[in-house]
């Protein structure tokens, strides 16, 4: 029988195919997974190698077998139905007091054990990988590196990619593999849109990744945000904001404040352009069952067909994926001491060197460093040479300001990915706060600015609340 067996894979081409490339991929499956045992793990590719494309060779070349299995018969049969002599090839009988059978038989079932943990663990080990951050931050690098680099620079850099973009559940799970896979193929040709346009329409609803960890209804309360900025004279002196910002949320039976709109009980759907900027009605649903309309001021021009009800990423557009702006990052480092502050004209400069259009990130780093050096070494030739290494740390934080922010392949610019969370960069809060948008009886949508937080000091030398604060 083993060797009618024989005859019938060696008689067809196709089948004989399919026994080398499952075993060629069988040899090479364990030479990486037992690479991989020893603790060798080189680049993600050796992972998506080892557990996504070598399986898949092994799976197609087993299936091959029996396919030229079944093409040859049909071939013999239909040669027979033509009248032409070709041998009747039936099924083999098989007898069980033979020896020879039994050893066949179990043969045959060894193998097919070694066939199932390979598939078993190519199976789990490939789901893992696509799962894991590297995977989908580095798997097509150049596409993803702006999300992965201003995630590491996030609060979420410890939460994986997909507890964000996929959750848990299966149908999310195979969502997410048909669109990885038409993603793929939009890498592979090249027909991918840059930057990737935002908002992710079929982003997965906050309430099943978001409120996984966070209680949606925890009350925060009042919080306070002190912003330091630095001017742009010679001194670059510092000037403060205080803001108490009234994040507010459930509290035993009552709720208020800035999370209201995700408490339990409220809902809020709007109508919207593609982009979720130009808000068009409002219809509100109060925990009480209440229901009411806030008309925008004028019809949208392209409304999109579907309302969206509110949920996290309305406000927090950008938890994870946070691209600052050029001022923002300079007043950081500086008040971190990242920027030496005693550096005359640094705070105007650094991010006089950041604004200008480069056309790569190397191009970037060369003339950044010629901006800076060449303004010390012109205005103030004393200090180039007295304090060459803090001018050259400032040189280096502008660069890493610039490589966290800006991907000149991906059209990503200063400003590309704004934020909605406030309403200094885009509307943000006033897209809907805009005392524009009422209902029937006249009741706005409020943008009075004690709503929202109390400014407790705005651009403010050495404000007085904050020294009542730190010296009571
Ligand atoms: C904390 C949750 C969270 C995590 C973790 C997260 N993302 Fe996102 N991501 C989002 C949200 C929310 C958006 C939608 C932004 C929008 O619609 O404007 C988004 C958008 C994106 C976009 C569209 C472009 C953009 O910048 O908005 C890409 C690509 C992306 N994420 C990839 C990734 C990758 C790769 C990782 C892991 C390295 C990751 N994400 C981790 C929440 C997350
Ligand atoms: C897997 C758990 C997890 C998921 C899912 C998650 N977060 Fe977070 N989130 C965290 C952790 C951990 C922190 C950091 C806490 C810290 O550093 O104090 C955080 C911090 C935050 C902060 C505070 C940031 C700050 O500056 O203080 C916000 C806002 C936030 N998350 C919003 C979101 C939104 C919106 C989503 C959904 C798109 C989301 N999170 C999904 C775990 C998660
Ligand atoms: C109406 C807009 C809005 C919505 C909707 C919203 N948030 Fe917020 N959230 C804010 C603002 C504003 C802050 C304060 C930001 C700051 O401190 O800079 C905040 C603060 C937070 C913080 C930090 C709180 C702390 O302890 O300091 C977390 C975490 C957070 N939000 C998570 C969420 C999650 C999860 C959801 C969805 C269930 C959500 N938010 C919905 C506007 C919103
Ligand atoms: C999609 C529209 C929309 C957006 C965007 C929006 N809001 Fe609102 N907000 C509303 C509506 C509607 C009300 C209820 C108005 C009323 O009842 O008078 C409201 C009420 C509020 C209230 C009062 C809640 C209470 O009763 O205590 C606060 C505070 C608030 N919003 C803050 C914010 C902040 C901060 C942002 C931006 C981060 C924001 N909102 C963005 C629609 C929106
Ligand atoms: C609907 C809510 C809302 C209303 C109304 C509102 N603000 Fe704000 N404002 C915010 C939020 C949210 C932030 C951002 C807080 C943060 O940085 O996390 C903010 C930030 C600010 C800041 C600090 C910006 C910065 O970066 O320096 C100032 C100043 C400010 N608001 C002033 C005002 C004034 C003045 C008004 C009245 C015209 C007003 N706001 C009305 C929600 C609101």
């Amino acid at each position: 029988m083993l060797k009618d067996f024989l005859r019938r894979i060696s008689r067809n081409p196709v089948s004989l195919f399919g026994v080398w490339v499952t075993s060629v991929s069988a040899v090479i499956f364990f030479s990486l997974f037992g690479m991989e045992l020893v603790g060798f793990s080189g680049s993600p590719y050796i992972g998506i190698m080892a557990f996504l494309i070598v399986p898949a060779f092994f799976i197609g070349g087993l299936l091959l077998i029996p396919f030229g299995i079944w093409r040859a018969k049909r071939r013999a049969r239909k040669a027979l139905e033509a009248g032409e002599a070709a041998p009747d090839e039936g099924f083999p009988i098989l007898d069980f007091n033979s020896e020879k059978v039994r050893k066949i038989a179990m043969i045959l079932s060894v193998l097919s054990v070694v066939n199932l943990i390979i598939i078993a663990t190519a199976t789990y080990k490939g789901v893992e990988i696509m799962g894991s951050t590297k995977f989908c931050g580095t798997a097509c690098h150049t596409v993803m590196a702006p999300e992965y680099t201003t995630y590491q620079n996030s609060p979420h850099a410890k939460v994986k990619c997909v507890e964000c973009h996929i959750g848990s559940g299966a149908s999310w799970f195979v969502k997410s593999k048909l669109s990885g896979s038409w993603q793929l193929i939009s890498v592979a040709f090249n027909l991918y849109q840059r930057p990737i346009p935002t908002p992710v329409h079929n982003l997965r609803p906050a309430r099943d990744t978001c409120e996984q960890c966070h209680w949606p209804t925890k009350f925060v309360g009042d919080r306070l945000k002190v912003i330091t900025r630095f001017n742009e004279d010679e001194e670059n002196s510092e000037i403060k904001t205080a803001l108490l910002i009234h994040v507010g949320g459930n509290q035993g039976s009552v709720s208020r404040g800035i999370h209201w709109h995700v408490d339990r009980g409220v809902k809020i759907r709007y109508q919207s352009d593609e982009k979720r900027q130009a808000i068009g009605d409002v219809e509100m649903t109060k925990a009480d069952g209440t229901v009411e309309l806030f008309k925008a001021p004028k019809p949208l021009e392209k409304a999109q067909a579907d309302w969206r009800t509110m949920d996290c990423v309305d406000c927090h557009n950008r938890p994870s994926h946070i691209y600052r702006l050029p001022e923002d990052e300079v007043n950081t480092s500086m008040a971190s001491g990242r920027i030496d502050r005693t550096l005359p004209f640094i705070r105007r400069e650094a991010v006089k060197a950041l604004k200008a259009p480069y056309a790569t990130r190397e191009e970037a780093a060369m003339k950044i460093r010629q901006a800076l050096t060449g303004f010390y070494a012109k205005e103030h030739p004393d200090m180039a040479k007295a304090r060459a290494a803090t001018i050259e740390d400032a040189v280096k934080d502008v660069t890493r300001i610039y490589e966290g922010n800006v991907w000149p392949h991906m059209k990503i610019n200063w400003g590309s990915y704004p934020t909605n969370l406030g309403h200094t960069q885009v509307d943000g809060c006033f897209r809907c706060h805009d005392d524009e948008h009422k209902t029937a009886a006249g009741k706005k949508i409020s943008q009075d600015c004690a709503l929202c937080h109390s400014v407790l000091a705005q651009d403010e030398k050495d404000p007085k609340i904050l020294k009542d604060l730190l010296n009571p």
